[in-house]
């Protein structure tokens, strides 16, 4: 589900897609009518209003007063136009109201009776108290005052996102991601409400995205499964940016919003208020928190948490397979700005602020010119202003000439006045206003100089400005400003250090990049790249040298890659290890060759001893498949197509040998069409397929009942595991020494391989699974069947079943009672060769961390600990004898009814853990009811060296030795029962 960057965010920015929609802020105006909260006297009354009711919005209505006969006008005091009165005698709003700067107006509103001036002229008052709402108006924050853009895109964002990541798929590849978003991408729908924005006055941005339509639920459920921390019950990513003084976060949560997690819930709506009403209550909801603390770029480095489990890639990637590891994630937040007049997030919201005010591109606060408050800088602001030409502090310095500027606003001026630093007055009598240019400013003229106006009422209003000079002149420098400064990069010069210069470079004119190992500001830092990386002097960023990648080039390419961005594909055969810089293989004995794929020499005892340990190889590379469920991408849709080479690649990556027994043609040998097959009810269900009980018309004519095993979803890892078994069904019933009768592996019928419709046939095994029945008989029947069950274990090591696959050199890997069906003719099976293992189950496995997980949270199955063999869990190897040792837990479980094969002291062990339980010597107990000769049996099973351990064929003897010798106890038993 990963797309192919950083598996979070682009998860995020994928499921931006179907779900954008803002809803933020549509504050439905209603207020109404205002209350009437006294009548003082006749025709006076007091209303309220809060500051942030939008023009339109209604105050008070003077016919509903009763008092009112049409027409009504203001005749006084409203001398900024904040009202008018509708024909109805309404007074509403008409512009923005701003509590700090006027918190009442007492309107005095004539009413009626227009023309005819005779009669008295009744007027109303009504006083409006404007109260304060808090957070209103929205405050100008300079510290993140993006540009305003004037080119581009009208529909982009105000920020432009980058992010970028090396991502390891779980075929092994290494895949390089980057994508830049600047605005919303074409399929995404900016209507689906699922989408909500908060920004506040601390430059801090807050969204909620909600997961919508199923694709973007399962990716985000994948994710969420595969990340989430148990106790807070949410998957957190965090990025930071490298500034060396404060940290900053930028982070995504996702998280799953049930009764479990109540408090994230509350959390959540700390910063996003009604959050869930507002995205209509999805339940996985993701959450996107950053500050922006500058004017320009900000770059972060993410931590990506371990996933506990592949997470597939959405929907354009999904062919690359899954994502096992994310490295070198990286998150670019460039705020680019709103189009004039607009702003937020989707710069969709239109300014309202006037006489040239700016607009905060965050949240549409207004930074007033001089002469202008209010909320939209429309209510003029009587007083004096003062400024400077050049405007720029830097530009003033000792020897310029400088202007300082006195304006007045919205006043009848009587005299304007300039104080200068040393005491002396300019005073102007009328005009609005003054200049004084200062020629050759020098230290004594730095100071305040103020400008003073008085009005024809006599009042008096003062504005100050303190001038600093500058040592030097632009690009100058020294005590005597005689050297030039002539910095490059756009560096700035400090007339005392210098140029100073930009991240990266270094000397006199930042001429020079920074020496090898140290990057950033002054080159202070030290690079941290590995293995011969490069580092980029202005971050520290790393380049790998090849077979290497990761933030600081430390991890080596997957095992079957190499080269530069671990791009090119080993060609090792064999087991043999592959140099992850140059691809060279170091061939495992016997196997000699630049690929390791000739053999040094060939006899015929040879031969035969090499199948043994060959077959081992080829089999660690089934179980690496088929245990973990990864391996190499395949099969969109486009797969389809072509079912017959994809499945055969496939086979090859895990069975080499095999896949080439198999003749050419080999789908057309066992293909069905679909319409021979009538669908009945669903008989298991697990991760990567499902099973479902049919009736198939064979070309006889005649009816049976089969199970369809068929793909669970139509992706990559489903279509693998869905052709990988299909092809060594085949390749094991197309073997010349399959006996299908009398053999102890489940039937191949047939193959559906249809554009839509896709199914292994197999027989269908009516008593079910092993484990169900032996729970089963406990349940109805007490202890005495241990002898009856016997059989199902002899029948799976006999000839047919893993003596069979040992042959042929597979492992099955997951040999479990709930692998072992039972026919009608109550025949024990082997089944599920490990590609819908689950399909069985209704036993835990075990995480690799110890969780455990049980059969109804199966998503976060990883391993069958408990019946793995010591070299299984301690290197990962598989063979026939660690199918054997997994069989003697088989016995075990059939000893025990059915019960969890679990080690003593520790329920839930690590691989760790468990591997040194066995190193100790601990092995399963032996249940109650298990006769000492069966334990020997199984125990034979668990021998630490796996050539001690006995062969199949070997365990079918001496368990029917068993079974024979127990039949009389048995029955004497049974007897003194009676
Ligand atoms: C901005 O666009 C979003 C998505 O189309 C929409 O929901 C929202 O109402 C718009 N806001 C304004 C103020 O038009
Ligand atoms: C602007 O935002 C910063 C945080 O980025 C905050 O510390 C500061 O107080 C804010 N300024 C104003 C005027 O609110
Ligand atoms: C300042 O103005 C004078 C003329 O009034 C001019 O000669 C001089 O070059 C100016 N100085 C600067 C630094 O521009």
């Amino acid at each position: 589900m990963l797309s192919c960057w950083s598996a979070g965010f682009l998860m995020i920015l994928h499921n931006l897609r179907c779900s954008m929609s803002v809803n933020y802020y549509r504050l439905t105006l209603l207020f109404g009518v205002y209350s009437l909260l006294c009548r003082a006297s006749e025709d006076k009354y007091t209303v309220s209003v809060p500051e942030n009711a939008n023009p339109g919005t209604d105050v008070v209505s003077l016919l509903e007063i009763g008092k009112a006969e049409l027409p009504c006008v203001i005749v006084e005091g409203d001398p900024y136009g904040r009202f008018y009165v509708s024909t109805d005698c309404t007074v509403v709003v008409s512009k923005p109201l701003d509590w700090s700067v006027q918190s009442g107006y007492l309107l005095n509103i004539r009413v009626g009776q227009l023309e005819d001036t005779s009669h008295r002229t009744r007027v109303v008052s009504v006083l409006i108290i404007v109260t304060n709402v808090p957070g209103y108006p929205p405050v100008y924050n300079e510290t993140c005052e993006p540009p305003v853009r004037h080119s581009g895109d009208s529909d982009g964002f105000l920020f432009s996102l980058g992010a970028s990541a090396q991502i390891e798929t779980t075929s092994g590849n290494v895949f390089f991601f980057e994508k830049t978003i600047a605005k919303p991408l074409e399929n995404w729908n900016m209507e689906d409400p699922a989408f909500t924005i908060v920004i506040d006055n601390n430059c801090r941005v807050n969204i909620a995205l909600g997961a919508r339509g199923i694709a973007d639920m399962e990716t985000a459920a994948e994710l969420w499964q595969a990340n989430h921390d148990h106790e807070i019950g949410t998957f957190k990513l965090s990025c930071y940016t490298e500034s060396n003084t404060i940290l900053h976060e930028f982070f995504i949560e996702l998280f799953y919003v049930n009764d479990r997690y109540k408090d994230n819930l509350h959390y959540l709506e700390q910063y996003i208020p009604q959050v869930l009403e507002k995205l209509k209550k999805p339940r996985l909801v993701y959450f996107i928190s950053f500050q922006s603390q500058t004017k320009t770029a900000t770059h972060y480095n993410c931590n990506f948490p371990p996933l506990r489990r592949a997470v597939g890639l959405p929907s354009p990637y999904r062919h690359l397979g899954g994502v096992k590891n994310v490295e070198a994630m990286t998150v670019d937040l460039s705020p680019v700005g709103c189009p004039p007049g607009k702003y937020g997030f989707l710069c969709n919201k239109t300014c309202i602020c006037k006489n040239g005010a700016r607009c905060h591109g965050f949240n549409g606060a207004c930074k007033c010119t001089h002469g202008w408050q209010g909320v939209a800088c429309d209510i003029p602001k009587p007083g004096v202003s003062a400024t400077t030409t050049p405007s720029e502090p830097a530009d003033i310095y000792t020897s310029a000439n400088v202007t300082i500027h006195c304006k007045v606003h919205h006043l009848n001026v009587t005299t304007l006045s300039l104080r200068l630093p040393n005491g002396s007055d300019i005073v102007n009598i009328s005009g609005n206003q003054l200049d004084k240019t200062v020629t050759n400013i020098q230290s004594e003229d730095k100071g305040p100089y103020t400008c003073q106006v008085r009005d024809t009422h006599g009042n008096v209003f003062n504005e100050t400005i303190v001038l600093d000079i500058a040592n030097c002149p632009p690009n100058r420098k020294g005590e005597f400003c005689d050297e030039a400064c002539d910095c490059l990069r756009g560096a700035s010069c400090d007339w005392r250090s210098g140029c100073v210069c930009p991240p990266g470079w270094t000397g006199d004119r930042c001429q020079t990049t920074c020496p090898n190992g140290t990057y950033g500001e002054r080159c202070a830092k030290k690079c941290r790249c590995r293995n011969g990386a490069s580092c980029t002097p202005s971050d520290g960023e790393c380049s790998c040298t090849a077979g290497w990648y990761g933030s600081f080039c430390d991890v080596p390419c997957p095992r079957h890659r190499h080269g530069f961005r671990c791009q090119k594909i080993c060609t090792c055969k064999n087991n043999a290890t592959c140099d992850n810089v140059d691809g060279s293989c170091t061939c495992a004995a016997p196997w000699k060759g630049k690929d390791c794929d000739e053999i040094q020499a060939i006899g015929s005892k040879t031969l035969v001893e090499l199948l043994v340990p060959l077959g081992s190889v080829i089999a660690l590379l089934a179980c690496a498949a088929i245990v973990l469920h990864k391996k190499r991408p395949l099969c969109d849709d486009t797969a389809a197509a072509d079912g017959e080479t994809e499945a055969l690649l496939e086979l090859e990556q895990v069975q080499t040998d095999l896949a080439q027994t198999v003749e050419p043609g080999w789908l057309r040998r066992w293909q069905t069409a679909s319409r021979h097959l009538t669908l009945g009810h669903l008989v298991g269900m697990g991760m990567f397929g499902h099973v479902i009980k049919a009736k198939l018309k064979i070309s006889t004519g005649e009816i049976t009942t089969v199970a369809a095993k068929a793909v669970r979803r139509k992706d990559t890892q489903c279509y693998r595991n869905f052709y990988t078994e299909a092809a060594i069904l085949v390749a094991l019933h197309e073997d010349q020494h399959h006996d299908n009768l009398r053999s102890n592996i489940i039937q191949l019928l047939g193959l559906v391989n249809e554009a839509s419709r896709k199914y292994i046939l197999m027989e269908y095994a009516s008593k079910g699974n092993l484990l169900r029945l032996l729970r089963r008989t406990r349940r109805q029947n007490g202890t005495a069947s241990l002898p009856h069950h016997l059989r199902y274990a002899i029948h799976i090591a006999r000839a047919r079943a893993l003596q069979e696959l040992q042959r042929l050199a597979i492992t099955h890997c997951d040999v479990a009672a709930r692998n072992v069906l039972i026919t009608a003719d109550d025949v024990a099976k082997l089944a599920d060769f490990g590609l819908a293992r689950d399909v069985y189950a209704t036993v835990q496995y075990v995480t690799d961390d110890g969780r455990e997980q049980r059969q109804d949270n199966k998503e976060n199955e990883v391993l069958p600990l408990n019946w793995m063999s010591l070299e299984s869990l301690e290197k990962g190897e598989y063979t026939c004898q660690s199918d054997v040792w997994s069989f003697g837990v088989l016995l075990w479980e059939i000893a025990a009814q059915g019960q969890e094969p679990r080690y003593d002291g520790n329920n839930n062990p690590s691989c760790r853990q468990l591997a040194q339980t066995l190193r100790r010597g601990i092995r399963l107990r032996r249940p109650p009811e298990c006769s000492g000769e069966v334990y020997v049996v199984m125990n034979s099973c668990w021998q630490e060296l796996p050539s001690e351990r006995p062969d199949p064929n070997v365990l079918e003897e001496k368990l029917q030795q068993v079974q024979h010798a127990m039949i009389p106890r048995l029955l004497i038993e049974m007897e003194t029962a009676v």
